[in-house]
């Protein structure tokens, strides 16, 4: 009798998983990437929020806390990942290769929701980094522009090449065969770099605080009586924003209470 091949058992994916394969890498610079796996059909979610992602080290699930870049009408996932060589989840998960498996999170959740805010006229999404993951969801979400009159995206970066999703946001987005027509006239996507020239530079709480932004735009100052807010990036980013809108008298909502804004801190920074 023959004898059987050895394939080497691969580990049981926890209940609070779905074991998804991957179907795309990309690497953005030596400090970002992206990737697509498949979808479970029993995954609910809702733009903005995030799930516990990761992959199965030693037997064991090794995880942090990830939003979805993808929008819920996506059939599959998708995900944008610092890379730290010493991270114990993004030393390992940067190598991930098309046809591998990661762990999803069955249950996402998340404040940076369109419930959570009481009715405006302008959506501000202002992130740095990594933490315009849930933006991207949220940019592809018809729900944003039956809500408001305009949908600004800004997103801080030190250099030019870590602004992820750019030619998208700028050249692909606004084509969008279903969406374009939309979103064209409503969402103002606003990068901007602090390290080196662009043609928008400095942080987002300069540009916000000096109403820079709002000038270049075309927007009234900014308000809480028409103006929503949603934060995503840094601590020090995150509160020096929430300093200056409590400042300008904006209110945090909460999944208990809507607000006039919302902020949840880009997770991963290992
Ligand atoms: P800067 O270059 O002036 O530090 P990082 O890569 O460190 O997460 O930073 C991403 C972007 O966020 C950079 O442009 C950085 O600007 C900016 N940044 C860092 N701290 C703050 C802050 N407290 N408020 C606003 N932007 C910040």
């Amino acid at each position: 009798m023959d004898a059987l091949p050895i394939t080497p058992a691969k580990p049981a994916i926890p209940p609070a998983f779905f074991g998804e394969t991957v179907t795309w890498v990309h690497h953005w610079t030596d400090k970002q990437f992206s990737f697509r796996c498949t979808r479970d059909p029993a995954l609910r979610f809702v733009a903005g929020q995030f799930a516990m992602i990761g992959l199965m080290v030693n037997g064991k699930p090794l995880v942090r806390a990830y939003s979805m870049v993808s929008p819920p009408w996506d059939e599959e996932l998708e995900f944008l990942s610092i890379k730290v060589q010493d991270g114990p989840l993004t030393s390992r998960l940067q190598h991930i290769q098309v046809g591998d498996t990661v762990l999803i999170g069955k249950k996402p959740t998340g404040t940076l929701l369109i419930e959570n805010l009481l009715p405006g006229r302008t959506l501000w999404m202002v992130s740095t980094g990594t933490g315009m993951a849930p933006f991207m969801s949220l940019v592809r979400e018809p729900e944003v522009y039956e809500k408001y009159e305009k949908v600004v995206l800004m997103h801080g970066v030190r250099e030019v090449k870590e602004l992820a999703y750019h030619d998208y946001l700028q050249k692909d987005l606004p084509e969008h065969e279903f969406l374009g027509e939309m979103l064209r006239d409503k969402l103002l996507y606003y990068p901007t770099v602090t390290r080196e020239a662009f043609r928008t530079q400095g942080r987002v709480t300069t540009l916000l605080d000096s109403g820079q932004v709002n000038a270049d735009l075309g927007l009234p100052p900014l308000s809480p009586e028409h103006d929503r807010v949603m934060l995503c990036g840094s601590e020090a980013m995150n509160a020096d924003v929430k300093a200056l809108l409590e400042a300008r008298g904006f209110v945090e909502g909460s999944n208990n209470e809507p607000g006039t804004y919302v902020l949840e801190k880009a997770f991963v920074t290992k």
